[in-house]
């Protein structure tokens, strides 16, 4: 069967720099395409801060079920210094992986020859893991209240929800994952089993249950605050990381640093059977909205990651190669402003490198 190669891709810019390097993601993207012979049909979306200041949208019903037609989802930046924090992050990132029931947030930390890391001593080969992050539960299900609000006895609830099904399919992505990565085969389940003596517990029960089906695959477990100390100290240990929700989104910042900064740690929020959407983690950036100084190279690893998942692996390997290529050759820094080019330069260095790639 001839597989079909044309790709309609959502792209939504958002906020602040995000429109600036989305645009050099699709340079990439398009460059690629052209090189392997598939199709890309871009359709823009006009979502985020300024949308929702203008018409007090935030992701209407209707934008909700088109973004559900397409392929993929290729997504800027979400935050808007004129927005209260949490409207549009809950309104529309975590309400897009939802409702796309997104859950996996798959976040790899590879430091790249020729990136600084602040980690003294650590290499190119020690910093090579990937983390699996549940992505639609725990405590971003919304789940608690107030109780007395606003009187001296008020009582916060912030619930950590974690159901059977949610992580039993996280840990068997986790699995099967780390399966097909490469010949390391050691996947690490973070948690804090020694507190979260509930949440934990189920997870440990079925982290065991399904390592049962994959005698190939090497388990450990490290609580959660080990697991920000052995990152540090020996992130050599680590293939795969799968973990929670919460725990997901603070050691993957802590990973996006000790692989070289938010410049190149992208991720893809993935719903294996559904539409899944891949963006740079950095955020938006507003201080450097505008300049043409943000570095791209994130963005474009999640155009990267986005044609893996597509099954373009040929056209994903290309754009890896040249961002390898870009990182040793080119830029002297990652940082904002200090990359020695702007982010369309980057972008076209990029795009050269592919052009040129064997
Ligand atoms: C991330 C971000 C989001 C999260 C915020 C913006 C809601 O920090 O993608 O890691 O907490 O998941
Ligand atoms: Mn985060």
């Amino acid at each position: 069967m001839v597989r079909n190669r044309n790709y309609r891709i959502a792209v939504l810019p958002g906020d602040g720099t995000g429109p600036e390097v989305v645009r050099e993601a699709l340079k990439a993207l398009n460059t690629v395409a052209q090189k392997e012979s598939f199709k890309v049909e871009e359709v823009p979306f006009d979502l985020g801060g300024d949308r929702y200041l203008r018409t007090g949208e935030i992701l209407p019903e209707s934008v909700l079920a088109e973004l559900k037609t397409f392929d993929a989802i290729l997504l800027g930046a979400i935050g808007h210094p004129d927005v209260k924090p949490g409207i549009l992050e809950k309104g529309l990132l975590l309400e897009l992986r939802f409702q796309l029931d997104q859950y996996i947030n798959l976040r790899p930390v590879i430091l790249y020859p020729g990136v600084d890391t602040p980690l003294k001593d650590k290499g190119p080969e020690d910093i090579d893991f990937v983390v699996v992050r549940e992505n639609t539960e725990g405590l971003y299900a919304g789940s608690g209240g107030f109780l007395r609000k606003g009187t001296p006895h008020e009582v916060a609830i912030q619930e950590s929800v974690n159901t059977r099904m949610g992580v039993e399919r996280c840990l068997r992505f986790a699995f099967d994952f780390c399966r097909n990565r490469n010949a390391r085969k050691k996947l690490t389940l973070c948690g804090k089993t020694n507190v979260l003596t509930y949440a934990f517990d189920l997870w440990q029960r079925v982290f065991h249950q399904l390592a049962e089906e994959y005698p190939d695959i090497q388990t450990d477990y490290a609580h959660v605050d080990a697991t920000c100390m052995w990152m540090v100290k020996n992130p050599e240990w680590f293939d795969v990381i799968v973990t929670d929700n919460m725990f997901g989104d603070i050691i993957t910042d802590l990973g996006a640093m000790i692989q070289g900064g938010m410049g190149i740690a992208a991720g893809g929020n993935i719903n294996p059977e559904g539409v899944s959407m891949f963006e740079p983690i950095g955020g938006s950036a507003p201080k450097y909205t505008g300049q043409n100084i943000i570095n791209p190279m994130a963005a474009i690893a999640a155009a990267q990651m986005m044609l893996e998942h597509l099954g373009e692996k040929v056209a994903a390997g290309r754009i890896e190669s040249a961002i390898r290529k870009v990182v040793v050759q080119d830029l002297k820094n990652l940082s904002a402003g200090q990359m020695g080019y702007s982010t369309s330069e980057v972008g076209d260095l990029v795009a050269d490198h592919i052009i040129r790639g064997a």
